[in-house]
């Protein structure tokens, strides 16, 4: 339980001239649930972005499962055991349910594997099975949003990044998402978690750690974090 997967030292990442994020410390352990919360802006997506090689860090280093994979390319990245499910969901519009799941896939070939894990995802979000041969545009937000996880975990990642999972989504839809989060950590993934529903993620992880514009400003339980009058006032209030 000890074990720490992902580390994020000192890491700094800029657009341009702008810098986002201004040198954070970042750790996740093995078998952990781990939240990012932080209001828009705040640099949340920036941080899995550069986690996942798609944005550059300019100082600091990243290492995963042992390994630094600072700046390291990101399909390299992915075979190392790391999945994003992206701000946005990002599913392919045209391909169907099924095809976007195998896409998911791709660093694989164990294609008996590939059907059970697909078999996995159908199980866990069974509306997706009754959808398989729609394209995945003609999904609903929630249903694309399952489709979005349910494709990050076809290339079995060790650890995998949620951004907003529950971004738009209607609140019965947000709690099977969650529901579906928790499962797959007690199956064994580490999860990393970006959301500014704070309340919802807070209640599902083990920690967590307040992004301020690029800055770390908290880190704790998450118990501690959602019973902190500060967190509370900033991001647990109405309308959170
Ligand atoms: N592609 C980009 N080009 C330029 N600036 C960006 C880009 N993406 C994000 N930013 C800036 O980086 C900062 C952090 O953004 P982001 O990581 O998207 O925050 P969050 O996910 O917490 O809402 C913001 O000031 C945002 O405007
Ligand atoms: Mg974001």
């Amino acid at each position: 339980m000890s074990e720490v997967l992902l580390e994020l030292h000192g890491v700094r990442a800029s657009y341009g001239n702008i810098e986002a994020l201004h040198g954070i410390d970042v750790t996740v352990k093995q078998g952990e649930i781990v939240c990012l919360i932080g209001a828009n802006g705040a640099g949340k997506t920036s941080t899995l972005m550069t986690v996942c090689g798609f944005v550059k860090t300019r100082a600091g280093t990243i290492t995963f499962d042992g390994r630094d994979i600072t700046n390291m390319p990101s399909d390299r990245i992915v075979r190392l055991g790391l999945a994003q499910s992206p701000e946005g969901r990002k599913i392919f519009p045209r391909l169907t349910v099924l095809e976007n799941l195998e896409m998911g896939a791709f660093i694989r070939n164990d294609r008996a594997q590939i059907q059970k894990d697909i078999d996995h995802v159908f199980s866990l979000f069974p509306i997706l099975g009754e959808r398989r041969s729609q394209a995945g545009g003609t999904l609903s937000g929630g249903e694309q949003q399952m489709l979005a996880v349910g494709r990050a975990m076809m290339s079995r990642p060790k650890l995998l990044l949620l951004d907003e999972p529950s971004l738009g989504l209607a609140p019965l839809i947000v709690l099977k998402i969650f529901e579906v989060i928790k499962t797959l950590n007690a199956e064994g993934t580490t999860i990393l978690l970006v959301e500014q529903n704070a309340r919802m993620a807070l209640k599902h992880s083990h920690r967590g750690y307040v992004l301020e514009t690029g800055t770390i400003t908290m880190a704790d339980d998450a118990a501690t974090l959602l019973a902190d009058p500060r967190v509370q006032a900033a991001y647990l209030g109405d309308g959170h």
